[in-house]
């Protein structure tokens, strides 16, 4: 059985200190989660992303901990009996805390994060800063890894005026590099610094001894973290400057299942090789000796 990456190996991967890059991708179901196994990532995000890039809201306030917690087991299910012969380690999944699942009492999120951990994450992310460390270290207290998430917080959309990339005052950059200060202090295991400019992204790298993961942050981070539907091309509506696709299955997509309606629509699927058919003998006492009629 292979064992998985764990959060004290995570935290351990700092570039300067001769860490290699951390591979993070979003993961939502069991079919994503095995291809990204297979394809040797150190981190599947289990995001609120998954109201956006699946369940078809416009922002990532709508999903639930019961949404997040269903998401999660399906990945964890996919892992379960991904790649068996793979060397490396299994992925570390990490699920999102959900907007309004940490912003009431330590209680009520130390129960949601554990949810979470019970449907099959190994740590839990959250957003926000210094404002969130009580949160941030009753879940610790409760053994649980928590990951970080600053600059750009689609959860703080409302309050952000859209999504933005942040820290680029002076004073904006200053209080990312705190806030990333305090959350390492705290213990979390690791930060994603999503939508920050290239150079605030190196100064929180610098100032922290946990990796950063970034989303449109540069190459100056710890590693980096994309949503699988951008990385394959399957959301093609919008392409953020920070995407890379590196295939267009939206593309394929189509055109299978373009060639799937066709055949049926022509009557060349299915075919004899996709076909079930009665023996002999057993047709014979029905009656039939040749092909089947249509309803039969
Ligand atoms: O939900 C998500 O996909 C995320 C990443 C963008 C970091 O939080």
């Amino acid at each position: 059985m292979r064992s998985k990456l764990t959060a004290p190996a995570i935290r351990a991967r700092k570039v300067r200190d001769g860490g290699e890059p951390l591979v993070m991708v979003t993961a939502y179901d069991a079919p994503g989660a095995r291809m990204a196994d297979e394809a040797g990532v150190d981190l599947l995000l289990v995001g609120d992303s998954v109201a956006m890039v699946v369940l078809g809201y416009d922002d990532t306030l709508q999903v639930t901990v019961d949404d997040l917690a269903h998401h999660t087991a399906a990945v964890a299910r996919g892992l379960a009996s991904s790649a068996p012969d793979r060397p490396a380690k299994k992925p570390f999944v990490v699920a999102d805390l959900p907007w309004m699942s940490y912003h009431t009492t330590p209680t009520d999120t130390v129960m949601n994060a554990a949810q979470l951990i019970r449907a099959g994450a190994q740590g839990v992310k959250l957003e926000g800063g210094r404002k969130r460390l009580p949160m941030i270290e009753a879940i610790l207290d409760a053994e649980i890894p928590v990951m970080g998430h600053l600059g750009l917080t689609p959860q703080s959309l409302h309050a952000m005026g859209g999504f933005r990339v942040q820290g680029r005052e002076h004073g904006a950059a200053l209080e990312l590099v705190a806030d990333a200060k305090a959350l390492a202090a705290a213990g979390c295991f690791a930060i994603v610094l999503e939508g920050v400019p290239d150079e605030v992204a190196r100064m929180v790298t610098d100032a922290v001894d946990v990796p950063t993961i970034g989303i449109g942050a540069g190459a100056g981070t710890d590693g980096q973290v994309l949503v699988y539907h951008d990385v394959l091309g399957i959301e093609d509506r919008i392409l953020p400057k920070f995407v890379r696709r590196y295939a267009d299955l939206k593309a394929a997509g189509v055109d299978a299942l373009s060639a799937y309606a066709a055949d049926v629509r022509s009557g060349a699927f299915p075919g004899e090789a996709e076909t079930y058919h009665l023996d002999a003998e057993v047709a014979e006492t029905l009656g039939i000796y040749g092909l089947a009629p249509i309803g039969v």
